[in-house]
């Protein structure tokens, strides 16, 4: 095993030298486990979530990473969330994807490795791979259980195809189990996932993805498009409160993996459309005075005081491809549903890193 492909291919992934836990087979599981799945376990969150999370609480607007969301029970409320009457992205992305994945397979190549960034369930690739037919494919997720879950379910609908899961926070700088004479990769990053970052950090994202390409490499994104306030609100502050149990099980995640003693219950979601600057955002407004404990860490909320807990970005199409434009792409195609609630585009690598202005 080799996962030095991805430094050879790109200077910015530098990144703890880790190797990762892999698992050949899931445990006791392996005998059921069909097709080829490798498993690789960069471990990203244990040392790191306690940090970021005080860091976060001590700042004078409070925030927290929507990263933290997708513990287990924030996996399957996030499926949940999908399902949703008022939640259109997944739907209307997977709409998308079937009409046009001949095209999208056209344009991305067949028989690549193709890496998926945020693959959660690993359910958009399925309306892809009879397209597609990558040689492999390379889920990456940061949430373990999910990812192996996922990576399961998959190899059993599509016994002959080889799977590379790899656990790790793309967030970050992060490394891949790539072999160094893979030389044709592709990648996608559908649910507007994007749109999680703000602009700087979206740049820098795509910009280590261009890296991991190569100059012709060709990503597939989902990209959600602004529009009616009334529809966003409505998305993100769903009838039967699934989106506030997503958001508050942040607290409850942190309760158990920090030994801390946020009360969920004096706390409400929130999520609202800012027009200015063109995103949804996510906060938990605390509903008392309080203080909480957070390993060992005292912090004191007001009655109406909030967690920024997420902001969900809507890119109009020529604001998006200035934004990929920075990080080396240009756009080969755009697709979106009759309605124009989403977008997926086709970028490719023009520039290497090399070539490109150092950002500011
Ligand atoms: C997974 C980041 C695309 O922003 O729409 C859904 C997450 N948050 N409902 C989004 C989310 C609340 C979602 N992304």
């Amino acid at each position: 095993m080799t996962y030095l492909g991805a430094l050879q291919r790109s200077e910015t992934a530098l990144f703890s030298d880790a190797t990762p836990d892999t698992e050949p087979a899931i445990g006791r599981r392996s005998l059921q486990a069909p097709g080829s799945i490798r498993f690789f376990d960069y471990r990203p969150t244990p040392a790191d979530v306690r940090a970021e999370v005080l860091e976060g609480l001590r700042r004078p607007a409070k925030r927290l990473s929507p990263k933290l969301f997708y513990d287990q029970r924030g996996s399957q409320l996030f499926d949940a969330i999908t399902e949703l009457p008022e939640y259109y992205p997944t739907r209307t992305e997977i709409g998308i994807l079937r009409e046009y994945g001949s095209e999208m397979a056209d344009l991305l190549g067949r028989d690549n490795v193709l890496i998926e960034l945020g693959s959660g369930s690993s359910l958009k690739i399925q309306t892809l791979l009879a397209a597609l037919q990558p040689s492999v494919y390379m889920p990456v997720d940061i949430s373990k259980e999910h990812l192996l879950e996922s990576a399961h379910a998959l190899a059993e609908r599509f016994p002959s195809l080889s799977i590379r899961a790899a656990c790790a926070d793309y967030s970050a700088p992060f490394r891949l189990p790539l072999e160094p004479d893979w030389s044709d990769l592709a990648a996608f990053f559908p649910g507007s996932s994007i749109g999680n970052f703000d602009p700087d950090d979206a740049r820098l994202l795509l910009g280590r993805v261009a890296d991991l390409l190569g100059t012709g490499g060709r990503l597939l994104v989902g990209v959600d498009l602004p529009k009616d306030p009334a529809i966003l609100n409505a998305a993100y502050d769903d009838a039967q409160g699934v989106t506030a149990a997503f958001n508050l099980n942040l607290l409850t995640r942190i309760n158990r993996e920090l030994d801390a003693d946020f009360d969920p219950a004096a706390f409400c979601h929130r999520a609202f459309f800012n027009t200015e600057l063109s995103r949804v955002e996510m906060h938990l407004v605390s509903l008392v005075d309080q203080q909480v404990e957070v390993a060992g860490e005292s912090f004191g909320f007001r009655v109406g005081e909030t967690i920024h807990t997420e902001n969900s970005y809507k890119y109009g199409i020529d604001t998006f491809h200035r934004l990929a434009a920075d990080a080396g792409f240009v756009a080969e195609k755009v697709w979106t549903d009759r309605q124009g609630l989403f977008s997926v585009q086709c970028l490719r690598v023009v520039a290497d890193a090399a070539a490109r202005r150092p950002r500011a």
